[in-house]
């Protein structure tokens, strides 16, 4: 690890945003991270106050004079910003060298990622995206066990994000955003919920599909996609499903992971995010918790507080957090390793790309190869 904090600087997050503060407080839990700088909106009123309860200074009204301003005195820059807008900023710190450390969906078109990837250069550039949930001690834990063949061949993968918020706003929260209500080529939807899952599919399994076939609907009166289902097909014959839902009554967000092996299946749901059941073929079920015998939930950094008192979404993107200063350490002394839970720009690209094949298939209404 570093000997000091690393410097952020954020580029959206302002007060009242969701992704703001969940960032700030993950960032800075484990002592890794101090915020330096912000452009946190584009509403200076909002700006100021974030960078007042941050107690935050300098910070910036725009984000181009915040790097102009800044890029010596930064570690990194962090991008909260709504989807749409990403790409121009990602080109940006690329073109200066500056590190990136962005939200997903990384970008908002297959094209787009195209573009980007064509200018990042692994040994020139330090970029991290952050797919968050894959931070949950548990989920690392089944990762490890299918690695193992605990599961056996993996024959089914199933993963859902159902959610109310078009049907039932949270009411902690002014939603949904105006960029949530409109739709480019691959829908909102699938940035804001399905690159998640895709991406724990591939994360845990360790594979891809070579084909889908997407339904996508809308059930909301915002006329936007707001509920998309996913068949996927496997190079090994396996099979797969991804649904993602805004109109899912009674999920605020309803995140389940159901793998089955020929050996044994795995069920974790982010509600219970402590207990992994795995259920094998001689019948016997098991749940797997953090303070029982496990491959890894044993380890310190997973136990910020004894097992018994719960940790949480926070507690996972710290997690994260913590993989992501390792590989920062080791891009800057240029010992090219990559840890297994960071995710960069290619994990991204497999993401766009099987949306972009999704909403292809929804219009043919085929499969489409992958
Ligand atoms: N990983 C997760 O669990 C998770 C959860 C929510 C959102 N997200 C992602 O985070 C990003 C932001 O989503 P959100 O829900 O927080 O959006 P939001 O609309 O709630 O907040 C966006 C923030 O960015 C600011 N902003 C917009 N344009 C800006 C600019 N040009 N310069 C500086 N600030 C600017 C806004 O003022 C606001 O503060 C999206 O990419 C979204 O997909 C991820």
């Amino acid at each position: 690890m570093t000997k000091r904090p690393l410097r952020l600087g954020f580029i959206g997050g302002g007060l009242g945003s969701i992704a703001g503060n969940t960032h700030y407080a993950a960032a800075t839990m484990d002592g890794l991270y101090q915020l330096h700088t912000g452009a946190f909106s584009t509403h200076p009123i909002t700006n100021q106050e974030t960078a007042d309860l941050w107690h935050i200074d300098p910070s910036y009204d725009s984000w181009m004079t915040m790097i102009d301003k800044e890029s010596e005195n930064i570690d990194a820059c962090v991008i909260l910003t709504p989807t749409p807008t990403h790409a121009p900023i990602v080109k940006e710190l690329l073109t200066r060298k500056i590190p990136i450390i962005c939200e997903k969906a990384f970008v908002a078109s297959l094209a787009e990622v195209d573009e980007l990837k064509a200018l990042y250069n692994p040994s020139e550039h330090f970029m991290s995206v952050t797919y968050n949930y894959t931070g949950y001690p548990l989920i690392r834990e089944l990762r490890e066990r299918i690695l193992n063949n605990e599961l056996g061949e993996i024959i089914n993968i199933r993963l859902e994000m159902p959610q109310e918020s078009f049907l039932r706003p949270p009411v902690s929260q002014k939603y949904p955003q105006a960029w949530r209500l409109k739709d480019d080529y691959i829908p909102t939807i699938c940035l804001d919920l399905g690159v998640h899952i895709q991406h724990m599919a591939s994360f845990l399994t360790g594979m891809d599909p070579n084909k889908v076939m997407g339904k996508m609907d809308t059930f909301s009166h915002y006329g936007v996609v707001d509920n998309v289902d996913v068949f996927m097909g496997y190079p090994s014959g396996a099979t797969g499903q991804l649904w993602m839902s805004k109109t899912a009554l009674g999920h605020r967000n309803g995140l389940a992971v159901h793998i089955y092996g020929t050996k044994a299946s795995a069920h974790w749901i982010q509600t219970q995010p402590e207990q992994l059941q795995l259920h094998y073929s001689n019948g016997e079920k098991k749940i797997v918790e953090r303070g029982g015998d496990t491959l890894l939930c044993g380890q310190k950094r997973y136990n910020r507080m004894t097992p018994g008192h719960p940790a949480g979404f926070i507690e996972a993107f710290a997690n994260l957090y913590v993989d992501i200063a390792e590989d920062f350490q080791n891009f800057q002394t240029n010992t090219k390793i990559k840890g297994p839970y960071t995710f960069g720009i290619e994990e991204a690209h497999k993401g766009l790309h099987l949306f972009h094949k999704v909403k292809e298939s929804h219009e043919t209404q085929q499969w489409v190869n992958l």
